[in-house]
């Protein structure tokens, strides 16, 4: 029986295993959507905000976000144990969590719902549903069709991703940007990161990583001055020829419902739609 005389604090080093065996135990209400980290490792960065509910000894839940960028966050954990009712701890914990963006001029808050019990509590948090995010999948052999134009294409390593940073956060809104951790993160973990260049210049770039058998473009970006001229197809068609000469022809990708441009490009080079789709919910807090 859960009492209301909790705690919250913010995370500490100490409390490393007690979060760990929360999240990991199996019969906790968990919602955990990391991107390209791994819990262990991210929990260690010094400035992720992770506030934990404690009573007494025992850690009854834990809210974390992700390090703000652009004015914006997403809400990128939350673990209850599992035989409190969520709200009791659950607002509390978004209290303090909301508290720490406001003073860091955080406006919006932004989730992937990648479990269906959480929806009803943001709710009543105040996010809302936004749109999906979709998948597309390609599983053909044959060749992408040929880029439109013709443009320099390079192979790229993590030494040159604050070079992809730079287009990423011209290209994507507040909400979509990556950060430098995240964008050097997702380099380290893919098996193609090229850049499209003019005038020797990187106009576009693209992130791919191998899955198993599958090829999952987790990145594409292109200048916005410099959109709608081909680019993100040489980008893409590139990218797609070089798998298949690998024998890779499993291709994946997500983006959101109204990202029209993307989604016809993606079409072009023929991907289509598969599901499910990831529910995206914002809240605002200025
Ligand atoms: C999405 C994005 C990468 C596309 O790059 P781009 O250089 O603008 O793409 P392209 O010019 O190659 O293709 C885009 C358009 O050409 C069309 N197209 C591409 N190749 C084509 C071809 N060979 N023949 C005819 N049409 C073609 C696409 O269907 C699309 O149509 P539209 O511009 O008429 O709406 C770019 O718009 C961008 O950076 N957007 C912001 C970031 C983003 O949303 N990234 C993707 C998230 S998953």
């Amino acid at each position: 029986m859960i009492s209301p005389t909790f705690k919250i604090i913010p995370y500490a080093r100490r409390y490393r295993r007690a979060l760990l065996d929360l999240a990991n135990d199996g019969r906790c209400k968990l919602h955990l959507h990391l991107d390209w980290h791994v819990l262990e490792d991210w929990i260690t960065h010094p400035n992720v905000p992770i506030f934990l509910a404690w009573q007494e000894r025992d850690l009854l839940g834990v809210i974390a976000g992700s390090i703000p960028q652009a004015n914006t966050a997403w809400l990128r954990m939350v673990a209850l144990k599992d035989e409190i009712q969520p709200p009791t701890v659950l607002a509390p914990l978004w209290e303090s969590l909301r508290r720490y963006y406001r003073e860091a001029a955080v406006n919006e808050i932004g989730v992937l719902l990648t479990t269906p019990w959480i929806s009803e509590h943001l709710g009543i948090l105040g996010f809302a549903f936004q749109e999906h995010i979709v998948t597309l999948n390609r599983d053909r052999f044959e060749p992408p069709p040929a880029p439109r134009i013709e443009i320099n294409i390079r192979h790229s390593d993590f030494r040159e991703a604050d070079k992809a940073l730079v287009i990423d956060n011209a290209a994507f809104g507040p909400m979509w940007q990556m950060n430098a951790q995240a964008i050097r993160q997702a380099v380290r973990d893919s098996s193609s990161f090229t850049f499209a260049e003019l005038d020797q210049r990187p106009v576009g770039y693209q992130i791919t990583s191998q899955i198993g058998r599958t090829a999952h473009l987790s990145r594409l970006a292109v200048l916005p001055g410099l959109q709608g001229k081909g680019i993100g197809g040489a980008l893409l068609s590139e990218m797609i020829g070089d798998f298949l000469r690998r024998g890779v022809m499993l291709f994946s990708v997500n983006t959101q419902e109204t990202n029209l441009q993307s989604r016809r490009l993606y079409e072009h080079y023929g991907f289509e739609q598969g599901s499910p789709n990831m529910p995206y919910w914002s809240v605002r807090i200025s």
